[in-house]
């Protein structure tokens, strides 16, 4: 018995998975009990330079030739986008392949209707490394932490954004410089929207929760907001109160009933905790389980080899069940529901505590006026430090941190704030306590 692979995409992570399967093969023919053949894949252009040299004859432009073909039992998408990916995907099911996906894009806009196709099908679909490359968060999820609920996920989930926000703590440099020193390093891409404002981890995040809670929330109902506007002087101050600052996904579940608490953003957190030690283009996700506990997993989230590392695991795993469990046994991949509801906890309603920073005109009453809108907020302050900028100017910059507050809250006070011409340039981090 041989089980035939087919590869949308011969990219980095495609031939990543391509060198995997060639060099490995002995290794992975041992593990699984029958060996694992690269049949076909599929390219845009067949001259293009490759990372890892193709069999003759194994690229080819056709999507006929991988997607259907009757020879291949397991496709891989590895193309990226969202068509025609998708199209790909459900035509693969329709012809009862197995599907392998490292594309969280797609997934978390069309996951619903992949899924629902493969339990139609009868068919699995597998994507461990859509979600922090090569950590078998995925895996950890669906069957370590089966017995668990989940009561929440915390975790860094771009490598990118984690690069510049590393070279700005430890080395001050601003945003602009930390990402053309990434970009340099090629560690971002040359539009580097999608990491620095969010919507890459917002997808990894979207992805987990579902496998946690049993719902894929929208993105457009989540809280998602990049590093752009973070500011050396802000890594500064963070360091002052004990905290780092870092690109934080959260969900959390505080009744089973719902909604579901999730967020993306900076956040500052206790330089003490797990995740603050998580440096460069490491990934890390925090989960914590009813029975279990917290589990911290960590390594490294993209790349050539660490991605292939998590396809050729899914292809593993799809080859041995397609071979050995029934067809009528296999288990649906989101046939539960921890939520009684859908909703996404709107971000006015979480409690959290902030960091503020703004910049006030230095004379008398101006501080006590701005305690006040506080005040009557019912927002209370933890700690408040002023700081000159320069002599020559009556500006000062004014920190401070909050004890926990309703965001609804928070974003009242600081609308009256923002009409006092006393203050201006004013900006919110919000501080992740995990207690
Ligand atoms: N790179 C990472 O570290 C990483 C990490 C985790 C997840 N992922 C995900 O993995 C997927 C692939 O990423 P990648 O970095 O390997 O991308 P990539 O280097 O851009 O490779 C994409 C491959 O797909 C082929 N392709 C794209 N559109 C096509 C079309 N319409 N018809 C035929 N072939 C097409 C390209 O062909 P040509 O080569 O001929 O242009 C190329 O071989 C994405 O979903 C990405 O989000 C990547």
């Amino acid at each position: 018995m041989i089980t035939n692979i087919g590869l949308l995409g011969y990219g980095h992570v495609g031939a990543g998975v391509a060198k995997l399967i060639k060099t490995e093969s002995e290794l992975l023919g041992d593990k699984l009990g029958w060996p694992i053949r690269l049949k076909k894949a599929l390219v845009r252009d067949l001259s293009a330079a490759r990372n890892f040299e193709p069999e003759p004859g194994l690229l080819t432009t056709n999507p006929d030739e991988v997607v259907g073909n009757p020879d291949i039992q397991v496709v891989c998408e590895l193309m990226g986008g969202l068509e025609p990916a998708r199209t790909y995907i459900l035509k693969a099911l329709e012809a009862g392949q197995h599907v392998v996906t490292a594309n969280k894009a797609l997934l978390a806009t069309h996951g619903m209707e992949i899924i629902n196709k493969a339990a139609e099908a009868n068919r699995d679909v597998m994507f461990e490394a859509a979600v922090a490359g090569a950590i078998p968060v995925i895996r950890t999820l669906k069957e370590g932490l089966a017995a668990n609920r989940i009561q929440s996920l915390c975790g860094i989930l771009n490598g990118t954004t984690n690069y510049i926000i590393t070279r700005m703590s430890q080395n001050n440099l601003s945003f602009e410089d930390a990402l053309r020193e990434a970009q340099e390093a090629g560690y971002a891409e040359a539009d580097p929207a999608a990491d620095v404002e969010g919507l890459d981890a917002a997808h990894k995040l979207a992805l987990l929760s579902a496998l946690a809670y049993g719902v894929l929330p929208k993105i457009s109902e989540m809280h998602v907001e990049g590093i752009t506007k973070l500011e050396p002087m802000d890594f500064a101050f963070a360091a002052e109160f004990g905290y780092v600052i870092k690109l934080l996904a959260v969900s959390s579940l505080h009744d089973a009933q719902g909604p579901l608490e999730v967020r993306l953003h900076p956040a500052m957190i206790p330089a003490g905790h797990l995740l603050a030690g998580v440096n460069g283009t490491m990934n890390a996700i925090m989960i914590k389980g009813h029975a279990s506990g917290d589990i911290f997993l960590s390594g490294r989230g993209a790349g050539m080899m660490p991605t292939a590392s998590s396809v050729v695991g899914d292809i593993v795993e799809v080859a041995r069940t397609h071979q050995i469990v029934s067809s009528s046994l296999r288990p649906p991949l989101l046939g539960w529901r921890t939520l009684k509801n859908d909703v996404v906890m709107c971000m006015n309603e979480a409690n959290l505590n902030y960091y503020l920073r703004f910049r006030v005109f230095d004379k008398p009453g101006v501080l006590s006026s701005i305690s006040g809108v506080f005040g009557r907020h019912n927002i209370s302050l933890a700690q408040v430090i002023q700081k000159s900028q320069s002599p020559k100017t009556d500006w000062v910059s004014l920190v401070v941190l909050t004890h926990k507050a309703k965001e609804r809250d928070l974003l009242e006070a600081l609308a009256e704030l923002k009409t006092m011409d006393t203050i201006d340039d004013m900006r919110l981090i919000r501080v992740e306590e995990f207690l």
